[in-house]
């Protein structure tokens, strides 16, 4: 087959000199080649097969055969624009429109989760007549010049801020202005935002938009108290912006309580815009934005049509819509409650018994556990981190971390993650804090570079 038809070393230098490295690989010391998927598995060029507590892509499990079938039949007969009729598209929208709230009834289809986002962008403008946009910090929403204006975890080490951009504080409740302790952290952090609201209208300009993701991953697997983003909203609407729900990473039944992370904060709580993408597609190119009849209005009123070539085609609404039926037929948003539950458990044991673990929160199959190097200061242990996940992959399992801090495992398998799996991964995971315990004791260093550098000289093939 071709993607296994080369040694790794040959692989390895080919994509050095054929590929930017700006396009980087995972564990770049020693980079893994995989041939294979299935479920919550990956498989290298060997047949080890590896633990994937990350991909939050490969929703309903990579290679999922309804999926794949699904794909398969639909280009067999058609693949092609949205231009003609096509019952896909409309069986899709209303697959979709059944799990939002009503408000929400007018469908986009897209192909990655930053066409999703630029669109929402663009609608936001449109509708309000207004420029700027207010996020939260350290966010990501996307690879497109316009998205990267908009989140200061990339913005930050690029050209830095733009004058429409405004950042609020990220309502992180274990790190962040205001803590667990607090008795209105939710209220607080609103608060803030309408500061930065205030600061922007007595500037004269004027609010398009605020963008959170529901439950923002990049930011450090931060689950924003209830109530917070209703308080946003009035700050924001009050100005003249709408709320745009990023549901890029944690839609889709992930959280477990709810089909969308934004349900959370209350069921009073309706965005404006929703962008979806990831594991609307289980791996193939799908996004959708989502939106009210009165935005979807005033876009249309400038006449302009939106075209997207592929977004849209039978065969991404037929992937689509596999999508939802595997996540109904198997149940995987109560699955993802239950055993994410079951691995909170567990990590929790794991912070009662290592002080390294700061905080470990989370819901459903959205979890990160917060390493720290003291409880007084709660600075992240980076290095410590870095271990834990080179010595996790040594150990077959793929994990990897969050946060500006780069100090947060996260845990976001595909949804088919079992009872065992998590009982398999905390096992090893209490044995690498151990030893790295045990290690610091006895002052020896920690090299978490120490995974064998790949090299081509080392290569049997
Ligand atoms: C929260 C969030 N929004 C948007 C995007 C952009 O999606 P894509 O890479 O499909 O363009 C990402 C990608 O990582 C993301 O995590």
């Amino acid at each position: 087959m071709a993607a296994d038809r080369r040694g790794k070393a040959e692989t390895l230098a080919l994509r050095r000199r054929l590929l930017s490295d700006s396009c980087r690989l995972f564990y770049p010391e020693d980079p893994i080649k995989i041939v294979r998927g299935q479920g919550q598995y990956l498989y290298d060029e060997q047949g080890a097969e590896y633990l994937d507590c990350v991909n939050n892509v490969a929703h309903v499990g990579h290679c999922h055969p309804l999926v794949v079938q699904a794909a398969h039949e639909q280009n067999q007969v058609l693949n092609t624009n949205s231009r003609y009729l096509h019952d896909n598209i409309v069986d899709y929208a209303q697959r979709l429109s059944e799990t939002l709230p009503e408000k929400l009834s007018v469908f986009y289809f897209l192909n990655s989760g930053s066409e999703a986002n630029d669109l929402a962008l663009r609608l936001a403008r449109q509708y309000t007549g207004h420029w700027d946009v207010v996020v939260l910090d350290h966010a990501y929403h996307g690879h497109l010049s316009s998205l990267i204006d908009i989140s200061p975890y990339k913005f930050r080490d690029l050209d830095g801020q733009k004058e429409w951009v405004h950042v609020a504080p990220l309502p992180d409740t274990y790190r962040g202005l205001y803590r667990e302790d607090h008795p209105n952290p939710a209220g607080a952090y609103a608060s803030e935002v309408e500061r930065v609201v205030n600061s922007v209208q007595e500037k004269g300009r004027k609010i398009a938009a605020f963008f959170a993701e529901s439950l923002p991953s990049v930011g450090g697997q931060i689950i924003p108290p209830a109530g917070f983003f209703q308080e946003v909203a009035e700050h924001i609407h009050r100005a003249g912006g709408v709320f745009v729900a990023d549901e890029i990473q944690v839609g889709f039944g992930r959280v477990g309580q709810h089909f969308w992370a934004f349900q959370l904060q209350g069921e009073d709580f309706v965005p404006d815009i929703v962008t979806m993408g990831k594991s609307i597609g289980n791996g193939h190119p799908v996004a959708c934005v989502a939106t009210t009849q009165a935005v979807a209005r005033a876009f249309e009123a400038t006449g302009v049509e939106y075209f997207n070539t592929f977004g849209g085609s039978p065969v991404s609404c037929a992937v689509g819509l596999a999508v939802l039926d595997v996540l109904e037929k198997e149940q995987l948003q109560a699955h993802a409650a239950s055993v994410g539950s079951f691995l909170m458990e567990l990590l929790r044991q794991q912070k009662a018994k290592h002080p390294i673990i700061g905080d470990v929160r989370g819901t459903g199959l959205f979890i990160g556990v917060d390493l720290i190097k003291d409880e007084a200061t709660r600075t992240p242990a980076t290095e410590e981190a870095n271990y834990v996940v080179s010595r996790m992959k040594e150990n077959y399992i793929l994990l990897s971390t969050d946060g500006p801090g780069r100090n947060v495992l996260k845990f976001k398998p595909p949804m088919c993650f079992s009872v065992d799996n998590a009982r398999h991964v905390v096992a090893k995971m209490d044995a690498i804090l151990t030893n790295m315990e045990e290690k610091k004791k006895r002052s020896i260093p920690l090299k978490y570079t120490e995974v064998v550098t790949f090299s081509l000289e080392d290569e049997n093939h």
